[in-house]
C-alpha cells in the first residue's frame, strides 16, 4: 500500500487525475469505477479540463457505477447516476454503451445486482477504481458488517450514513434508506485501487482504517488485504496518521 499525502485538496485532485491519466494512456479501453460524494469533485473537474484540452480521452474507456440509491428514478435529483453524469460522465465524453449503471427501479434487485457485477467482468475486469471513505469506514455502500466476499449488495444504510448523506440533499428525511453497491468480492479483483480522503473530519476514520484490525466492522480495513492500493489523503485528512506514516 502506498500512502500519498498532498498539501491540499487541489493537489489531491490533480494527483488522482494523474493516476487515471496514466491508466488511460496505457490502456485507452480501461474499465473504471469512480465514487460519488464530495471528495472526487475536484478530480472530476480536473479530468474534464484535461479531456477538453485533448490530454486524455474517455471515448474507448468503460465505466461501471460503484453505488446507487435503491428505488430512486433517473428524473430525481438524488439519483446518483444522474449526479455522476452531470459532474463527470457527460463532461469527458464516455460512449454511452460503455457505461453501466444500476437500474435503481429494477423489478428484481438481485438480478440487477448480478447484471452490474457481471458487466464489470464482461468488460475484462476493473482496471482502476477510485473510492471515497465514509465516516463509519464504508466504501461505496458497503456498510459495517458487509462481507468481504459479496459481489454486489442491496443494503440498508446505517443511521450514521443517512445522517452523513443528508449533506447532499438538505435533510436526513430526504436520504433514501437503501443502496445498491458493488461489493468487496467484485472490487477486490480490481487491478488498482485509489482511496481519496480529504478534510479534517476524515482524519479519525482514516487513522482507524490503517491502525485497527482488519474487520468488516470497519469496512475500509478491507483495503489492507489488496495488493495495489494508493491512498491519496490531503494534509488535513492525514492529520492523525503520524507516527504511522
Ligand atoms: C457516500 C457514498 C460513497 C462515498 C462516501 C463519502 O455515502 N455512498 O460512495 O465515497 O459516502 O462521501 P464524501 O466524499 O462526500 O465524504
Amino acid at each position: 500500500m502506498q500512502i500519498v499525502i498532498t498539501p491540499d485538496y487541489d493537489s489531491l485532485s490533480a494527483r488522482a487525475a494523474d493516476e487515471i491519466a496514466l491508466v488511460l494512456r496505457a490502456k485507452p479501453d480501461a474499465v473504471l469505477v469512480v465514487p460519488t460524494g464530495n471528495t472526487p469533485l475536484g478530480m472530476f473537474h480536473e479530468l474534464a479540463r484535461r479531456a477538453a484540452e485533448g490530454e486524455i480521452r474517455f471515448a474507448r474507456a468503460h465505466l461501471v457505477e460503484l453505488d446507487e440509491y435503491w428505488s430512486i428514478p433517473l428524473t430525481d435529483e438524488r439519483n446518483l447516476y444522474r449526479w455522476l453524469d452531470e459532474v463527470f460522465i457527460s463532461r469527458v465524453g464516455f460512449a454511452p454503451e460503455r457505461v453501466i449503471r444500476f437500474n435503481s427501479q429494477a423489478d428484481d434487485p438481485q438480478v440487477e445486482l448480478r447484471r452490474v457485477a457481471q458487466a464489470a467482468e464482461r468488460f475484462g475486469g476493473i482496471d482502476v477504481q477510485v473510492l471515497g471513505l465514509g465516516f463509519n469506514g464504508h466504501i461505496g455502500f458497503n456498510e459495517p458488517g458487509s462481507p468481504f466476499d459479496a459481489p454486489t449488495q442491496l443494503i440498508e444504510l446505517t443511521p450514521e450514513s443517512v445522517a452523513s448523506n443528508a449533506r447532499y440533499w438538505g435533510s436526513a428525511d430526504k436520504v433514501p434508506r437503501k443502496g445498491m453497491t458493488l461489493g468487496f468480492g467484485t472490487l477486490g479483483r480490481a487491478r488498482q485501487t485509489i482511496l481519496l480522503v480529504s478534510g479534517e473530519d476524515k482524519a479519525d476514520i482514516l487513522a482507524r482504517v490503517l491502525r485497527e484490525p482488519i474487520t468488516p466492522a470497519v469496512p475500509a480495513t478491507w483495503l489492507r488485504t489488496l495488493p495495489h492500493v494508493i491512498i491519496i489523503a490531503d494534509d488535513a485528512a492525514a492529520g492523525k496518521l503520524s507516527p504511522l506514516v
